[in-house]
């Protein structure tokens, strides 16, 4: 059985993983995988989307101020043409991975937003039509749910949210518009963060149509099936869809059999919420294969947070995927 074939059985549009380019994965020293890797990811009854890990960040596609470059995201986004998979577009506007440039520049309002706006029309200009979904807004909360001090909110206020918005939504009308953030899948402060963001843009009539769920988890800390439905419903009650942009469970490594369990049903219940609540359209992992996992990198003695080991044998979570689909 394959996951996407049966997500689709299940009511889910895709289920789907990320990747990144070649380049990009290089630090895993992995060259000999690259061609097991890529029969994996080219099945389609396996994965029926994709989304570029980085290929379209600010970083890569505008590095210095008005040069534009598409090489890494296209890699992505043609492959994603050519096998006919569904694509996610990741990320417009995000304080992270930010090219060094903007946050170096002193802005008067006038000229951030002038900035945003180029930058937004030429990159969503760029992928226009090929994109199901855009996440516009990366990683606009703090935790307590207030807006984040980034340099955009610093120079601009929340403007720069709904300015971001607007633009994606003349620029690609036809792809779906996401907030997307992590921390966003039980109840609480964030949460309301995110339902007050999308109230204030639907105030003022500008589109949003889904919130993307990260979903980056911790094996034991993740939230409960009963707190991920009740979240994903608290978005529908806005009139948005729901998706898991970035799903992955991270145990610490070495890890123990309990460790593989515990990762297990974490896995079983974020796709079982997401199947039990029609708004939740699909899931989407962040990578598949462990040794492309950004987790070790960002988590130091955490790992092993996806579907696939090392040498390629499944983990005991993907038959919890499949149970939950
Ligand atoms: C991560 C990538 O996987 C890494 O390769 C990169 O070095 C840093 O960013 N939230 C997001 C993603 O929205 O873009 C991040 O991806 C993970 C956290």
């Amino acid at each position: 059985a394959h996951l996407h074939k049966e997500a689709q059985k299940a009511g889910l549009m895709y289920f789907g993983a990320a990747t990144d380019t070649p380049g990009q994965r290089e630090r895993a020293g992995k060259e000999e995988a690259y061609p097991r890797y890529d029969r994996i990811l080219a099945d389609n009854k396996m994965f029926g989307q994709t989304t570029p890990t980085n290929g379209q960040k600010w970083l890569f596609t505008e590095p210095e101020q008005g040069l534009f470059n598409y090489t890494e995201g296209d890699i992505t986004t043609d492959l994603a043409r050519e096998q006919g998979k569904i694509l996610r577009c990741h990320a417009l506007v995000w304080h992270s991975q930010l090219a060094p440039w903007v946050e170096e520049a002193t802005w008067t309002a006038e000229n951030l937003t002038a900035a945003i706006t180029s930058h937004v029309e030429h990159v969503a200009g760029h992928w226009k039509g090929q994109c199901y979904a855009w996440d516009v807004v990366n990683e606009a909360l703090e935790e307590d749910g207030s807006w984040r001090e980034s340099v955009f909110y610093k120079v601009l206020g929340d403007e720069y949210i709904k300015l971001a918005f607007r633009l994606a939504a003349e620029i690609d009308p036809d792809a779906k518009l996401y907030y997307n953030d992590y921390n966003i899948e039980r109840p609480g402060p964030k949460v309301d963060g995110v339902i007050r963001l999308v109230k204030m843009l639907q105030d003022e009539g500008i589109r949003i149509d889904g919130v993307g769920m990260q979903a980056h988890f911790t094996a034991s800390e993740a939230p409960t099936l009963d707190e991920q439905i009740a979240a994903i419903e608290s978005y529908a009650e806005t009139g948005v869809e729901v998706a898991l942009t970035e799903l992955d469970v991270r145990i610490p490594v070495p890890y123990t059999d309990e460790d593989l369990a515990q990762q297990k049903e974490d896995y079983t219940n974020a796709v079982g919420a997401c199947v039990q609540v029609p708004a939740c359209i699909g899931v989407t992992l962040w990578d598949f294969y462990d040794p492309f996992s950004w987790v070790p990198d960002f988590f130091p003695g955490e790992g092993a947070a996806l579907l696939w080991f090392d040498d390629f044998k499944k983990h005991p979570a993907y038959h919890g995927v499949m149970y939950a689909l």
